[in-house]
């Protein structure tokens, strides 16, 4: 599925889809090679050298997907100046959601007070934050919707299998989020390449439920084979940044820098040999959080910001892949002044606190609406009467 030019005109002007705001969450926890060496029978000079990384964020038991989500989300709305109310969408890429619903999205809208949003989790392994990213941009548009919130989060360490050393040496925890709104300005994303392989389904998979045959595979634990993955990965990356940058009308040597999903060093290294491009245009932070999934990209996204990397007008070339199979990749042109030049509103940012501050008494006040109800609700006479009959009941069969 390929969508091109960046543009859509219904009845009204062009509508494009920019970039406005953007933020990450890591936990505090950092794990070693050398702390991993002590757990499964590995070693730091084996890790680096075959993957690239160095340590990984692990998350405490307070953390989920949904909490580190949520907080990447409160830093991309600082940024973007948005206030929770206008939201319009909240899209989250994972595969490590607490639960199979409500989704991490329901959760994340709650907690932001997000109260005219639409929200749902996308899943789709580690291509998830592209494939995220272009359905909201396909959503402000067609104009439907004028403001996104697009978030990757993951905690991986929640779903590797800590016995098998060939994968759980890979993963981290971390989430990141962006903001995306409709400006009649060019730029902004400009084309996506979403594509899909469900042949290679078995190669990178995390049983849940109803599986007939599970090889050896533990129920909610990730395996992979890691030896087939890393082919597929050094064959589209190169493959799906080449068409996507073509769909744009852009050559690669005007792509300005490559926001590639963080899962192995030499897989960039591979791309940026096949593409004849430095490995300065690729950005890599693998070696601090390891692989992050879904939110890997928006991870490195923020970081690249940060570090002056992306300038107005810059040509960005994003890209994912993994379980599914799934990849995709993007192309946007940096449409917004640099960071150093944007200033939040005080007065937006007091607001936003207050909505936050109101969604979590809102929150406790609803819980304990439900648990007065249910103290009422057994308290009622019939109800004192029925439990005592299931008493007597249960009683009765026993010999
Ligand atoms: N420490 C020490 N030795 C190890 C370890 C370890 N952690 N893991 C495996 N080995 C051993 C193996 O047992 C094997 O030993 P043998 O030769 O005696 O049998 C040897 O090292 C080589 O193993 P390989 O699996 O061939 O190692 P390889 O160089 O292929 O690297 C890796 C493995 C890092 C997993 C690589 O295949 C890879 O990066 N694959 C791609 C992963 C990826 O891109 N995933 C993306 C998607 S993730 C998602 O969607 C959720």
């Amino acid at each position: 599925m390929a969508a091109a030019n960046g543009k859509t005109r219904l009845n009204g002007p062009l509508r494009y889809a920019h970039i406005t705001g953007w933020g990450m969450a890591v936990p505090e926890t950092v794990m070693t090679n050398d702390d991993l060496a002590a757990i499964v029978e590995t070693n730091d000079e084996w890790i680096r050298s075959r993957t690239g990384i160095r340590e990984r964020r692990i998350a405490n038991e307070r953390e989920s997907s949904a909490t580190l989500g949520y907080k990447a989300a409160t830093a991309a709305l600082e940024v973007a100046d948005v206030l929770p109310m206008d939201i319009d969408l909240i899209v989250v890429a994972t595969s490590t959601s607490e639960h199979v619903f409500p989704s991490t999205a329901n959760r994340i809208q709650d907690w932001l007070g997000a109260s005219k949003s639409g929200a749902f989790d996308l899943a789709a392994a580690c291509a998830g934050f592209v494939y995220a990213v272009n359905m909201a941009a396909q959503s402000i548009r067609s104009g439907s919707i004028n403001t996104a919130l697009v978030i990757g989060a993951e905690t991986m360490s929640r779903v590797v299998d800590w016995n098998d050393r060939s994968t759980c040496i890979l993963f981290g925890d971390g989430a990141g989020a962006v903001v995306l709104q409709g400006s009649d300005q060019e730029g902004g994303v400009l084309s996506a390449v979403l594509r899909s392989d469900g042949a290679g389904h078995d190669l990178l998979s995390i049983p849940t439920q109803n599986v007939r045959e599970l090889n050896g595979h533990r129920l909610g634990k990730m395996s992979m084979h890691g030896g087939e993955v890393f082919k597929f990965a050094t064959r589209v990356v190169d493959e799906s940044i080449r068409q996507v940058s073509q769909d744009s009308g852009i050559t690669l040597n005007e792509i300005d820098l490559i926001i590639p999903h963080q899962a192995n060093y030499r897989i960039l290294q591979s791309a940026a040999r096949k593409l004849g491009l430095d490995m300065d245009k690729f950005v890599s932070n693998l070696d601090r959080y390891g692989n992050t999934s879904a939110a890997s990209i928006p991870i490195a996204l923020c970081e690249a910001i940060e570090q002056g990397r992306i300038r107005k007008d810059d040509h960005l070339v994003m890209v994912g892949f993994g379980g599914g199979l799934s990849w995709a990749a993007m192309t946007v042109r940096w449409g917004i002044p640099e960071p150093s030049s944007l200033q939040a509103n005080p007065l937006n940012r007091q607001r936003r606190r207050a909505v936050y501050a109101l969604a979590r008494i809102r929150a406790r006040w609803n819980r304990l609406r439900r648990a007065w109800s249910n103290i009422l609700r057994w308290s009622n006479p019939r109800n004192i009467r029925l439990m005592r009959l299931r008493r007597r009941a249960n009683r009765e069969k026993l010999p």
